[in-house]
C-alpha cells in the first residue's frame, strides 16, 4: 500500500556486504520533491570511498574468489533470491522510491516490476552465455571462450533509479562481473536498500557495491579509476563525453545512454483521438523525465488543428498532485534545478513565438510541481524544439510532406527513439528505415522491452543495453588455439 512515510534503513555506503560511513565522515542530503524538504542525510562517497570500493569489487573478481568459482546457474540463483525479496518487498520499494524521486506511487509499483523483468531476464541469460568452435587455418584447435570483463563501474540517474539499476546489475551479475555503481545524489536512496537485498541473497562480499556521491567527485573517481574495466553511464549527453574522454586515460569499455529529443510523426490518415493519447503518454510519462521522450510531436498539416485541440484536453485531464494519493497520475519534479530548467524553457517557448495551449506554470506552491504544458506552432528553430526539456511540455510541430518531415526529424544531434503514428504500411516502412535511431515504434510509443536492444545513433549513447547486445556489453572474447597433432 501507498505510504509516505517509509520507514529509512540504509543511509551509508555499501562496501564488501556492510554498511560504511564515508572516509571523510560527510553526508549529503536527499530531497522530497513533493515538498522541497530533506528526506534525511547520506554518506557521501569520493575517491577514498570508490577506491575502497574498487579493491572489494577487484578482490571478488580475483580468479580464485567464490564468485569466480560458482557455476553459471549459481550466480543465476542468486539473482532469482534478489528478486524474491524485491517481490517480498515490492511496496516498501515503490514508496521509497516515490518519495526520494516524486514519481507516483502507481507508476513506482510498475518500475520495481521493470526491475525484477530486467534481472530476470538477464539471469535467464547467464548459463546461455557461449562461444564458437573456429576452423581456423592450421593444425589447431580454435575456439573462443565469453569472459566477464572484470570490475565495471556504472553511474546512473535519478529519472528511473531502480530501473536503471536493474539495467545495469543484470548483465554485469549474470555475465560473472563485479559493481561499483554511484546512483544519482538525487536518488539514493532504493540503490541502498537494494544493498541490503544482494546481502541477504547471499552474494560474495564483494561483488556489488555503492557509493552514493556527487558526479564531479564520486562518478569522476570511477571514471579515471585503473582497475575498474568498464563504465556503463546514463545520464546526460554533456556528462557522458566528460565521462568517455576520462575514460580514455585508462581505455576502459564505454557505454553510453544519452538524451534525446525524439521524434514522434502523426499522419493525416490517423486516428487523431488514438494519436493524441499515444502522444500524450509518450511526453508526460514520468513527468516527461524520460530519455525517449517524445518531445517533437510532429502532425500533418490536414489534421493539425484537430490534433491540437485534442492534444490540449488531454494534458488538461492529466491528475498533478502528492505522489501517494491513488489518483495522482503526474508527481513533482525531480529536484528545484530541473523545475527551474524547465520553468525556463517554457518562457523561452514564449517568447520565440509558440502559442502555450495549456499549463506553463507550477503547480500549486509547496514542491516542483508543473502543470503539463502544451505548445503549439512550434518551429524547428525554437529551443523548444531543439534542446532536451526533461519535462512535461509537449511541442507540436506542423508538417506537410512525409519526404520532409524524415529530414526534419533527422536534423539532430540526437538519435534514441522515433515514432510514426499512420495506418500506411508503406509510410511506416519508409520512415522506419530512414529515422536515425536507436528505437522506432510504430502506432505505439514507449514499447521499451526487456529482450529487445536499446540504445541511441549520434550522440545518445555509445552501445545497446538488454536485449542479447547488452550482455555482450559486459563480456570479452578469448580465443584459444590448441595444437592438433598432425600424424593419426
Ligand atoms: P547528469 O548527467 O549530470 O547526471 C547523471 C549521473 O551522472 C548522476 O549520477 C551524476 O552524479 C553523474 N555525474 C555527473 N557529473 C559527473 C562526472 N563529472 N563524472 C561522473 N559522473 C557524473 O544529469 P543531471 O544533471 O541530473 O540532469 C541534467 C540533464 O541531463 C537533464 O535535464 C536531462 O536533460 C539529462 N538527463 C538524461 C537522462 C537520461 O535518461 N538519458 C537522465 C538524467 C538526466
Ligand atoms: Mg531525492
Amino acid at each position: 500500500m501507498a505510504n509516505s512515510n517509509p520507514e529509512i534503513k540504509y543511509t551509508q555506503i555499501f562496501i564488501n556486504n556492510e554498511f560504511v560511513n564515508a572516509v571523510s565522515g560527510k553526508t549529503f542530503p536527499t530531497i522530497n520533491p513533493s515538498a522541497g524538504k530533506k528526506i534525511v542525510d547520506v554518506a557521501e562517497g569520493d575517491k577514498a570511498d570508490v577506491d575502497l570500493a574498487v579493491k572489494a569489487a577487484k578482490a571478488a573478481f580475483d580468479r580464485k574468489a567464490p564468485w569466480r568459482q560458482m557455476d553459471a546457474t549459481a550466480r543465476a540463483k542468486l539473482i532469482y533470491k534478489l528478486i524474491g525479496l524485491m517481490e517480498r518487498d515490492l511496496h516498501y520499494l515503490a514508496n521509497l522510491e516515490s518519495l526520494d524521486n516524486g514519481k507516483p506511487f502507481n507508476n513506482a509499483v510498475y518500475d520495481v516490476y521493470g526491475s525484477i523483468a530486467a534481472l530476470r531476464y538477464s539471469a535467464e541469460w547467464a548459463d546461455k552465455i557461449t562461444g564458437d568452435t573456429v576452423p581456423s587455418d592450421g593444425p589447431h584447435l580454435t575456439y573462443t571462450r565469453k569472459e566477464p570483463v572484470g570490475v565495471v563501474g556504472q553511474i546512473i540517474p535519478w529519472n528511473y533509479p531502480m530501473l536503471m539499476l536493474a539495467w545495469k546489475w543484470g548483465p554485469a551479475l549474470a555475465t560473472g562481473c563485479t559493481v561499483v555503481m554511484k546512483p544519482a545524489e538525487q536518488t539514493p536512496l532504493t540503490a541502498l536498500y537494494l544493498c541490503s537485498l544482494v546481502k541477504e541473497a547471499g552474494f560474495p562480499a564483494g561483488v556489488v557495491n555503492v557509493v552514493p556521491g556527487y558526479g564531479p567527485t564520486a562518478g569522476h573517481a570511477i571514471s579515471v579509476h585503473p582497475d575498474v574495466r568498464k563504465v556503463a553511464f546514463t545520464g546526460s549527453v554533456e556528462i557522458g563525453k566528460i565521462i568517455m574522454a576520462e575514460a580514455a586515460g585508462t581505455l576502459k569499455k564505454v557505454s553510453l545512454e544519452l538524451g534525446g529529443k525524439s521524434p514522434l510523426v502523426i499522419c493525416d490518415d490517423a486516428d487523431v483521438e488514438e494519436a493524441a493519447k499515444i502522444a500524450y503518454a509518450g511526453v508526460f510519462e514520468n513527468m516527461g523525465q524520460c530519455c525517449i521522450a517524445a518531445t517533437r510531436t510532429f502532425v500533418q498539416e490536414g489534421i493539425y488543428d484537430a490534433f491540437v485541440k485534442k492534444a490540449t484536453e488531454l494534458a488538461k485531464t492529466r491528475k498533478v498532485g502528492c505522489p501517494f494519493a491513488q489518483d495522482t497520475q503526474h508527481g513533482p519534479q525531480v529536484d528545484e534545478t530541473q523545475f527551474k530548467k524547465i520553468l525556463g524553457y517554457i518562457e523561452k517557448g514564449k517568447k520565440e513565438g509558440a502559442k502555450l495551449e495549456t499549463g506553463g506554470v507550477q503547480e500549486g506552491k509547496e514542491g516542483y510541481f508543473i502543470q503539463p504544458t502544451v505548445f503549439s506552432n512550434v518551429t524547428d528553430e525554437m529551443t523548444i524544439a531543439k534542446e532536451e526539456i526533461f519535462g512535461p511540455v509537449q511541442s507540436i510541430i506542423k508538417f506537410k510532406t512525409l519526404d520532409e518531415v524524415i529530414e526534419r526529424a533527422n536534423a539532430t544531434n540526437f538519435g534514441l527513439a522515433a515514432g510514426i503514428v499512420t495506418k500506411s504500411l508503406n509510410n511506416a516502412l519508409v520512415f522506419s528505415n530512414a529515422v536515425e535511431a536507436g528505437s522506432v515504434w510504430v502506432n505505439t510509443y514507449l514499447a521499451v522491452a526487456v529482450q529487445a536492444p536499446f540504445g541511441g545513433y549520434k550522440q545518445s549513447g555509445i552501445g545497446r543495453e538488454m536485449g542479447k547486445e547488452g550482455i555482450e556489453l559486459y563480456l570479452e572474447t578469448k580465443t584459444v588455439s590448441i595444437r592438433l597433432p598432425t600424424k593419426v
